[in-house]
């Protein structure tokens, strides 16, 4: 009886938040099939999300739903690998406003890891002149600082920047005004350059 009282009881306190978390838990369990333990990538072409700023994580999931940026087929990477390859869009087609929003917070709480990958020392020296005078403006303390709600550059994976700049560079990515100007101004060695910059924050 005494047991059974505690079960009811436990179920009446806990149930209901113990459900709201397992709910998160498992959406982010999915997540991090590709994106890492704790949202921090091992992969190349898969950004790391962990201490992505809460705005800009919900703005990239919302840009997924409308299906505004390329998203290519990926396969999980972690955990159960037999899971068919999908892609951002087909996620982010699959969450609530209140996902996104809880999403987004709880990577944005997570510690942000820099890759460890290999560079070219001079061309990251190159770069960092060409982030200095460029882009340091809205992607200040080497594009790591999440107070810019501006993503992070400094530490991300080199595969998915290089990517990210070809989306940019062909119009499949939409970008702020701003930054257009300057990204349209630099040469391919240039942005090679950068993602070697980028790719040194470690
Ligand atoms: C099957 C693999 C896979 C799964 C599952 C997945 N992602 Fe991704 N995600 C990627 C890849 C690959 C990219 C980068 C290339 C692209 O946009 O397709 C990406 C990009 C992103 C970006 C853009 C980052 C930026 O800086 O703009 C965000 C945010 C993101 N994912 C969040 C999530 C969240 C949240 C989930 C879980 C609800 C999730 N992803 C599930 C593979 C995945
Ligand atoms: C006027 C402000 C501004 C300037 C200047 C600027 N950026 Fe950005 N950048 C942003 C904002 C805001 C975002 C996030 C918006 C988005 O995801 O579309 C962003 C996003 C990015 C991203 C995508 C990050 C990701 O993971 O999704 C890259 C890469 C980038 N900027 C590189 C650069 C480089 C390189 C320069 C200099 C040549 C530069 N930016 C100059 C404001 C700026």
């Amino acid at each position: 009886m005494k047991r059974l009282f505690f079960f009811v009881l436990s179920v009446l306190t806990l149930g209901i938040p113990a459900l709201a978390a397992a709910d998160i838990d498992a959406l982010m369990e999915n997540c991090n099939g590709c994106h890492g333990d704790n949202g921090v990538s091992q992969s190349s072409d898969v950004p790391t999300i962990a201490g992505i700023p809460e705005f800009v994580h919900v703005d990239a999931l919302f840009v997924y739903q409308d299906e505004a940026r390329p998203c290519a087929e990926s396969e999980y990477r972690h955990g159960d690998t037999s899971r068919p390859a999908t892609t951002m869009c087909a996620v982010a087609a699959d969450l609530s406003e209140d996902d996104i929003d809880e999403l987004a917070a709880a990577y944005s709480a997570l510690p942000y890891v820099k890759a460890t990958q290999e560079f070219d020392a001079a061309k990251a020296a190159a770069g960092k002149a060409l982030h200095d005078e460029h882009c340091d403006r809205c992607h200040s303390e080497a594009g790591t600082n999440p107070e810019d709600e501006a993503s992070m550059l400094g530490g991300q994976q080199m595969g998915y920047l290089r990517d990210t700049f070809a989306a940019y560079g062909d119009g499949s990515r939409e970008q702020p005004g701003k930054m257009k100007e300057k990204l349209d101004a630099l040469s391919a060695d240039d942005v090679d350059a950068l993602v070697h910059f980028y790719g040194s924050i470690q």
